[in-house]
């Protein structure tokens, strides 16, 4: 266990952010805090790393109580927190010497390590360039690189693709997966359902300062079996109540298709074409889909009390 987490507690005032939280992570694991704005994960985060003091339980980080010895705690761990900053003054590769000099490894070592994490970044050829003059992306890659100089075997990272565009979510992404593979591991937090479902060897489903569920991405979704769903597109506009045929439990309109809700998929197929046939009106497209992440944590948050 790299990671446990007992009882965890936090109040603002009245307000519990962090209600009594328990989980554990497990060495090699990405593991993520999936939940709403406002469900308590940067407040978790901030207790974990030794920010926030709570206000019940314990949080160990390898054999280490965060709050009886933080310093042997924190030297184990890499953080990116919620509004993570460089310097914007000085270059990326300052950026990663001066992290390097608070880490106390020794010169030689640190420009070598910066070099390698700047290659692998993809922020090489800028290397010397002002990090104000960086896009969103770029300074992300920044700080996640400033967060591996240490070698942190622990990664905590809080809304690591937020704010980010397609293809920067994925090359930061990537890096994630590459320093798990690398041995490394991971804690993050995302509102990002279908981030959540391609990072994650296990999720936790935070919602109001509580965890709602937890496990691997798959069995959460095996766990709400019975919404499966089948995706329609026709050719001409349709009625969507024309489309709640018997064992279809919900119609959703998503853009330009319907999702239909049912528990057989193949029974509610043949109707769907005859009925096509039946108004002259083509199906320009079809799939069929399990459960998806995203309809577990409807199905898990709502109607919750706020
Ligand atoms: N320093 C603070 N003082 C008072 N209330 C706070 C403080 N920090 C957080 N809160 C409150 O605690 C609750 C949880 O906030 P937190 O930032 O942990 O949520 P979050 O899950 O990280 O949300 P987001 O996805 O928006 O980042 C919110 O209701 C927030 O207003
Ligand atoms: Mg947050």
């Amino acid at each position: 266990m790299v990671i446990k987490v007992k009882n965890l507690v936090k109040e603002f005032d009245s307000l519990k952010a962090v209600d009594d939280i328990s989980f554990e992570v497990k060495k090699g694991e990405i593991f993520g805090l999936l939940g709403p704005n406002g469900a308590g994960k940067t407040t978790t985060i901030r207790m974990l790393t030794g920010i926030f003091k709570p206000a019940q339980g314990n949080a160990y980080i390898g054999k280490y109580d965060i709050q009886k010895n933080p310093i042997e705690a924190k030297q184990l761990m890499g953080i990116v927190p919620e509004m993570a900053n460089a310097y914007i003054d000085l270059s990326a590769f300052k950026n990663l010497l001066l992290m390097g000099e608070l880490y106390g490894i020794e010169k030689e070592k640190r420009i070598r390590k910066a070099e390698n994490l700047l290659k692998l970044f993809q922020l090489y050829e800028k290397r010397n360039q002002k990090v104000r003059t960086f896009s969103k992306g770029m300074k992300q890659r920044v700080i996640l690189a400033m967060a591996l100089m240490n070698d942190s075997k622990i990664l905590f990272l809080d809304e690591p693709t937020s704010g980010l565009d397609v293809e920067s979510a994925r090359l930061i992404k990537n890096l994630i997966r590459k320093f798990n593979e690398k041995g490394v591991t991971i804690l993050l937090t995302t509102h990002n359902i279908e981030e959540a479902n391609q990072l994650c060897d296990r999720v936790a489903i935070m919602d109001h300062g509580k965890i709602i569920a937890i496990d691997r991405p798959a069995k959460l979704k095996h766990a709400i079996q019975g919404t499966s769903s089948i995706e329609v597109a026709f050719k001409e506009p349709v009625n969507k109540d024309l489309l709640k045929f018997k064992g279809v439990t919900e119609v959703k309109k998503i853009g330009d298709k319907f999702k239909l809700y049912t528990e057989k998929p193949e029974d509610i197929i043949p109707i769907l074409v005859n009925h096509s046939q039946k108004t002259k009106n083509k199906i320009i497209s079809l799939n069929t889909f399990g459960p998806s992440l995203e309809d577990v944590f409807v199905k898990l948050t709502k109607g919750r009390k706020k």
